[in-house]
């Protein structure tokens, strides 16, 4: 019997990962700490809710009263809970600093003072900063240029820093940009694709030929896994898809999916800072024997198709949430001008 503490798992990649968990293995119990912030919601795993080996607790992942109560009772702990929205974080980073950087803190001391099996972090490529060419390999000096990911290489270090000194058995996975199921509407696809089918404009950043590698959100969690079963503690995975694309051409390819006009795209002042272009070399990851499963082409329709039938989900999101309002009120005014 395997216990799984998995943090964060009411957002977009953590409760798919926990849904892979059940889907995958039988003796497990896990638990899910989420403080449920605009993008946790506790309805994503509802399906879960029946199964007596599935807990979830309401929470944040910087109060050492639960976490250290949580930490009792832990074999393995992943860490997905953090700010994660890089506009968010270029509007100001209280939050952002207090989860992704004391927060991961709160939780590595606590697990070094209950021991675990395995304590992965999850980062994101974002740490090697804007790769102009090649591809970044784990070694590779970490460039951050945004509050986001300057607190996710922050968290990295720290997390590595208690495997150096104290001997705390920590993995960190770096991976690409995902998509798929339940991701936020604040992030390029489901941003765009509900813009799209409400007939809204679609706001692209600069020149639009930005370049993200994107992930499935299903090859991420099985990549996940693979760490935490084949990976070898202290070291650090980079998991990427293998789709380099431009932001201007996915969303051409989202338009045509849903048969809307590419007169919706409009042009809107750049993100500062904005990385121009992120890679991975997956290789250490692939000689463990993961590899990306995903159809690009295919996935995007599916996860386009999930949200035409889970309309109710974003709805509840876009139409009927203060935060989300205000947040966008806030993007618009910051992107006028372009
Ligand atoms: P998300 O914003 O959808 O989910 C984050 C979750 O963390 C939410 O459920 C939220 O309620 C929870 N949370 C936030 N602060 C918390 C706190 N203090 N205590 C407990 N829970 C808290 O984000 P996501 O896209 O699912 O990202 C998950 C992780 O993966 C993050 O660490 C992110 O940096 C990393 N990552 C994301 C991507 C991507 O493309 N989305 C790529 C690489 C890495
Ligand atoms: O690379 C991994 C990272 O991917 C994760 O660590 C982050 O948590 C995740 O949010 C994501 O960051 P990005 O900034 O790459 O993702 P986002 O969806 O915000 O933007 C993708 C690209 O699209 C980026 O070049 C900015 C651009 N963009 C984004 C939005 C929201 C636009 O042009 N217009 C927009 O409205």
């Amino acid at each position: 019997m395997k216990k799984y503490l998995v943090t964060g798992g009411a957002g977009f990649i953590g409760c798919n990962f926990v849904k892979h968990l059940f889907e995958a293995y039988d003796n497990i119990e896990v638990t899910v700490l989420d403080k449920l912030t605009y993008s946790g919601n506790k309805d994503n795993l509802k399906e879960l809710e029946s199964k007596n080996n599935y807990k979830f607790v309401e929470g944040d992942i910087a109060d050492p009263a639960v976490v250290d109560r949580l930490l009792k009772d832990a074999d393995i702990v992943v860490n997905f809970a953090a700010e994660s929205h890089v506009d968010r974080s270029i509007m100001g980073a209280d939050e952002l600093t207090q989860t992704n950087l004391h927060g991961t803190y709160v939780l590595l001391n606590a697990a070094k003072k209950h021991g675990v099996d395995c304590f992965l972090q999850i980062s994101t490529d974002e740490v090697y900063g804007s790769v102009e060419t090649g591809s970044s390999v784990e070694t590779d000096f970490l460039m951050p240029r945004n509050p986001y990911s300057a607190t996710k290489a922050g968290a990295d270090h720290l997390a590595l820093s208690y495997f150096t000194t104290h001997g705390l058995p920590v993995k960190i996975t770096r991976s690409s940009n995902n998509y798929g199921p339940y991701q936020y509407p604040e992030k390029l696809i489901p941003f765009f694709l509900t813009n799209a089918l409400e007939d809204k404009p679609l706001p692209l950043y600069g020149d639009g030929l930005n370049v993200r590698d994107w992930l499935y959100v299903r090859d991420n969690c099985t990549g996940i896994d693979t760490v935490i079963n084949k990976g070898k503690i202290g070291e650090i995975y980079n998991i990427g898809g293998g789709n380099e694309i431009t932001n201007v051409e996915i969303t051409r390819r989202i338009l045509e999916i849903l048969d809307k006009p590419e007169s919706l795209i409009t042009y809107v002042k750049d993100r500062p800072g904005h990385d121009k272009r992120y890679s991975l070399n997956s290789a250490k990851l692939e000689s463990l024997g993961w590899k990306p499963e995903a159809d690009f082409a295919a996935s995007l329709e599916k996860t386009v198709k999930w949200y035409l039938d889970n309309r109710d989900w974003w709805d509840a999101i876009k139409q009927k949430n203060k935060e989300y309002k205000e947040f966008m009120e806030k993007y618009y005014k910051e992107r006028q001008g372009g």
